[in-house]
């Protein structure tokens, strides 16, 4: 029998709602609200570290400007990664992922996504990493470029791989079968599917995680589509709802 829990709150960015994306106060915020999964963005720095942020840039969520990639990580540890959200998180720093492994439990899962495309030395450095922490069987690792995934696989064939994806497929199982590669989940906008899809996806052996469903009446349409978990920006709004569905 599956010991697999029903549903995963996958808390995304962290508890992106209540606290500045892709920081350590958000992961911790999320696993205070007892998110069963982190989701999380990486991009690779000048000196070849794994860091934790969306953009390719520092703009939007620092208080510096410039390509993440231009900079060494003495230096984009300088950035206040916490301000621009609410002065209470002044001081927040942008993590490395390996600050986030060692943050997060191991019975909760870390899905990385990878953002950026960095001649593939991304790859080796997440799976050196996953490695050298052990963490290659509770992370999943996800892409919306799916030949990254691909090298991925083949640099680290037990790695765990989610296509991420934002269009309208006939058959979204059909989708694993274009790597060649197993695939162990699929992460479809909200808005591309329906419970057809999603039974023929959790028929075929893959788990359906959808992004990002935020409001409550979303959140129980995927609930009763039987999705395997949900990326959302508040893990507290979503357990509530669990805590409340018909035994
Ligand atoms: O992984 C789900 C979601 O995070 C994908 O889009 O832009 O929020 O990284 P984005
Ligand atoms: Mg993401």
């Amino acid at each position: 029998m599956s010991t697999e829990k029903q549903l995963l709150v996958i808390a995304h960015r962290g508890a992106k709602g209540e606290a500045p994306e892709n920081t350590l106060a958000a992961f911790r915020l999320g696993l205070e609200q007892g998110c069963d999964a982190i989701e999380l963005d990486i991009h690779l720095s000048k000196d070849g570290e794994l860091i934790v942020i969306h953009d390719a840039t520092l703009d939007r969520t620092t208080d510096m400007k410039g390509a993440v990639n231009d900079l060494t990580v003495a230096e984009l540890k300088q950035a206040d990664a916490g301000s621009w959200f609410d002065e209470k998180f002044a001081g927040e720093r942008l993590p490395l992922l390996e600050e986030v492994f060692d943050l997060t439990p191991p019975d909760v899962m870390i899905n990385v996504e990878i953002k950026g495309s960095y001649g593939r030395k991304l790859e080796h450095a997440l799976c050196a990493l996953m490695k050298r922490k052990n963490r290659v069987h509770n992370v999943v690792v996800s892409s919306f470029d799916h030949k990254s995934l691909m090298f991925l696989k083949l640099l680290l064939p037990e790695a765990k791989i989610g296509l991420l994806y934002d269009m309208n497929a006939a058959k979204h199982s059909a989708l694993a079968d274009t790597l060649g590669l197993p695939v162990y989940s699929l992460h479809p906008n909200m808005k591309r599917i329906d419970t057809e899809d999603v039974r023929e996806a959790i028929e075929r052996g893959l788990r359906v995680y959808p992004y990002t469903i935020n409001d409550e009446a979303q959140m129980q349409e995927a609930i009763d589509y039987g999705v395997s978990g949900i990326i959302t920006d508040y893990p507290g709004r979503l357990n509530g709802l669990l805590d409340r569905q018909p035994r």
